[in-house]
């Protein structure tokens, strides 16, 4: 069985990415809060111990199925609250990095407990952010998530790579995608994010791409054999 597992396949990116593997005839599990799809398992990654619990159930149950190729999207995110973090309450704080960190290292966490010795194809594949790599300022807890995600998926490749039956793992900057993520970042107040008109901006000149769009160059990333603890940019695989 080629089974496909996102964190938020509900909507966004997520949801183009499902479509992309339902397709391929993969058996889908979302993990999200509000997917209400047969497929969707309700989880909320800002709650990670909650979380946890129901992955170790659903995982166990999933890899008692005949193993074909499994995919894991660490895919969920959220880049709310923006603003400098002393202005922030302490609950809105934590929220932001049990979804974006926390919360991701327990699902994939509950992805190796699960699958590590199924004797197939395995993937991590984590949607990542240009904001892993340089600060933007107003979004100090998101940047500082995604690039403590994108080590901790090059740290996995590391200890993957003498396993006998390894875990690929790698990171996929998405670029700019016209999703609710998007639109969330234009409502910011100016004080909290400086740089708020030039998100406007990005969306009036149409530089935002579709999900669709970025999740075929998601599936063309993965057919190219991406090496453990690579990085890719999806802007290099669309015109
Ligand atoms: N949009 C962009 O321009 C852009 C750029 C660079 C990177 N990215 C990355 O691409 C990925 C997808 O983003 P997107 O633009 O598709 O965002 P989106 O449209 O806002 O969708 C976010 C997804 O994450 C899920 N999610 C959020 N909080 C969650 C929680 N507490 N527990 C479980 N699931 C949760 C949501 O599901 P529920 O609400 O149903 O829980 C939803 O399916 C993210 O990792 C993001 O950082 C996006």
């Amino acid at each position: 069985m080629k089974r496909m597992i996102i964190s938020g396949g509900s909507r966004g990116l997520g949801a183009a990415l499902v479509d992309e593997y339902r397709r391929a005839g993969y058996e889908i599990t979302d993990l999200s809060r509000s997917g209400r799809s047969g497929d969707s398992v309700q989880v909320d990654l800002a709650q990670p111990k909650a979380a946890q619990q129901i992955l170790d159930d659903e995982f166990g149950r999933i890899a008692a199925d005949p193993c074909e190729h499994v995919l894991l999207f660490n895919n969920a995110g959220d880049v709310m609250p923006v603003g400098q973090v002393a202005d922030k309450a302490v609950d809105t704080v934590l929220g932001n990095v049990n979804v974006n960190f926390v919360g991701a290292i327990v699902l994939l966490r509950a992805f190796m407990l699960a699958f590590q010795a199924k004797n197939c194809p395995k993937a991590i594949v984590n949607i990542s952010s240009g904001a892993a790599l340089s600060g933007v300022e107003g979004w100090s807890l998101y940047c500082a998530a995604k690039a403590g995600i994108e080590h901790f998926i090059r740290t996995i490749a590391l200890e993957q790579a003498n396993n006998p039956f390894p875990i690929n793992a790698f990171n996929i900057s998405p670029g700019l995608i016209d999703t609710g993520m998007q639109a969330s970042i234009r409502s910011a107040a100016q004080t909290d994010f400086p740089r708020v008109q030039d998100f406007v901006g990005f969306k009036a000149e149409g530089a935002l791409r579709s999900p669709a769009l970025v999740a075929g160059a998601v599936v063309a990333i993965l057919a190219s054999d991406p090496a453990p603890g690579s990085r890719h940019e999806v802007a290099d695989y669309v015109p």
